[in-house]
């Protein structure tokens, strides 16, 4: 696996490529079974597969979510490497943000609802890094986990209304034994909060109504910014702690 921190060397390698397609995988990294089932896709699908990882400040609205936020790099390399990815870009904030993030993109509609209405300003950083990595790193196909459903359908209008000819591949989303959707942020959850975390996804794909699911789990002591139904998801944000959890499921 090439690992790769400079755009030129990156072009280096993309001008060995000619004729082959290029599956790109944006992360941030503490890698599990979720990204990988995104690697699986692209390893299966294209002659090249790309991941990147870089922790992207723009996109965190809490200073101590992001200082918190795990990097395991040793870890991630080794994992990527047995998925057969070809490249590994891991970009410095420099490298990212030479206009010191003076240029950004701007969603005026779904970007602010759910979480955009906690999270102040999460989408327009994720967006601007989402389109400064595809222009980098130019692949013909992008995998998005359907675990964050509002990022992957924002993604999908920006490729669209910017007319990028990328063609995005939603994976759907890998759970735990007990249900809870795989993420970086579990890592977080004491023994005991992990254990409880998984009334979460049992509540928010039961056929109890958004209220009701609501208030079964503030008796459960999580806290919850919402559940609610949207673009045929029940969708949901909690947090357990200090840690927040979203999920969300197909509307039965
Ligand atoms: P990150 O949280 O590392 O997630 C990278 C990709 O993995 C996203 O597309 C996410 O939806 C997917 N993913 C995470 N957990 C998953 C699970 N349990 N099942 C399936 N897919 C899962 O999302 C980001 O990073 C960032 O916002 C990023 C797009 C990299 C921009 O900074």
């Amino acid at each position: 696996m090439n690992i790769v921190t400079e755009i030129s060397d990156y072009k280096k390698l993309l001008a060995g490529w000619q004729g082959k397609s290029i599956g790109f995988i944006p992360t941030m990294g503490h890698l599990h079974e979720g990204h990988m089932t995104l690697c699986e896709a692209s390893t299966s699908q294209n002659d090249i597969t790309v991941v990147s990882i870089f922790v992207n400040p723009t996109q965190f609205n809490q200073a101590s979510d992001f200082e918190h936020y795990p990097r395991t790099l040793a870890e991630d390399q080794a994992l990527l490497a047995s998925a057969g990815v070809d490249v590994l870009f891991l970009p410095d904030q420099a490298l990212l943000y030479p206009d010191a993030y003076q240029v950004k993109i701007v969603e005026t509609i779904e970007s602010t609802l759910l979480e955009g209405m906690y999270r102040l300003g999460h989408f327009e950083g994720m967006l601007t890094v989402v389109l400064k990595l595809l222009n980098i790193i130019t692949p013909h196909r992008v995998y998005f986990g359907e675990k964050d459903y509002q990022q992957l359908l924002l993604v999908k209008k920006m490729l669209s209304a910017l007319f990028l000819q990328i063609d995005i591949v939603p994976i759907a989303t890998k759970r735990a034994p007990d249900g809870l959707a795989l993420s970086s942020r579990n890592s977080r959850l004491t023994k005991a909060q992990r254990a409880h975390a998984a009334h979460f996804p049992r509540l928010l794909g039961s056929d109890l109504s958004c209220d009701e699911i609501q208030r079964a789990l503030i008796a459960l002591d999580f806290r919850v910014d919402y559940i609610v139904e949207q673009w045929g998801r029940r969708l949901g944000a909690v947090w357990l702690g200090e840690v927040r959890l979203i999920d969300n499921v197909l509307k039965g």
